[in-house]
């Protein structure tokens, strides 16, 4: 299968890049095609210019490169920091700018209001791994963990992409380094269940 997998932390040596890097092993040792993309070591710019919003608009070659792997890839995997429960503003940029009409989703019919929106990724499957700093029961009570909307309903939801597994890694400034350990194992079962072995 091909895999998009997309990183989103500015620090080489945070937790966010272990886990994408035994994400990446995970599905190469498997057997899998890696579509790979550190947004911060590309300096993929997040600002959506007015000229890329109409439907069918003339895109810069890296995004449309972006768009094309998103809309054909087998199988999506995203992993970011919990800031400010929203992905890191360069993540959130890159859904504006790649998840587009006519590639990601549709409009169609008649609603009362842009009309019924429909899927397009070719993606069944996608994991959403996530980093934190606040207690599990706070994130639920206080905050209504919005990560998990924002990611199976608004975006992975409204593009097509019903099956997605989602893991927040928590506590990570008081986590100790066995814990870390695991979570990488964790990684990579995660991955390995949802993206077995090419046969
Ligand atoms: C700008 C910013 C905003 C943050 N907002 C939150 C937050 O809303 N909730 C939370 O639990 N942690 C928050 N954090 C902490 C990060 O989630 C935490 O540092 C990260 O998950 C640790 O993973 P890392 O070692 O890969 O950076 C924030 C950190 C930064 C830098």
């Amino acid at each position: 299968m091909r895999i998009l997998l997309i990183l989103a932390h500015p620090d080489p040596n945070s937790l966010n890049h272990a886990i994408a890097a035994a994400a990446r092993q995970t599905l190469e040792q498997n057997g899998h095609e890696v579509l790979f993309h550190d947004l911060h070591a590309e300096g993929f710019d997040p600002l959506l210019p007015a000229g890329e919003i109409p439907r069918g608009a003339t895109l810069p070659g890296d995004v449309a490169r972006h768009c094309e792997e998103a809309a054909q890839a087998d199988g999506l995997i995203i992993v970011h920091p919990n800031w400010w429960g929203m992905p890191p503003a360069i993540l959130a940029g890159w859904v504006d700018r790649v998840m587009r009409p006519g590639t990601a989703y549709e409009f169609v019919g008649e609603d009362g209001g842009e009309g019924v929106p429909v899927g397009l990724l070719k993606a069944d499957k996608a994991i959403v791994l996530n980093t934190s700093n606040t207690e599990a029961g706070r994130e639920e009570t206080v905050f209504g963990d919005p990560l998990e909307r924002i990611w199976k309903d608004c975006v992975f939801g409204l593009c097509g992409v019903a099956d997605v597994t989602r893991r927040m890694f928590r506590i990570v400034c008081t986590s100790t380094a066995q814990e870390r350990r695991e979570w990488l194992d964790e990684t990579a079962r995660i991955v390995a269940e949802t993206f077995p072995p090419e046969a």
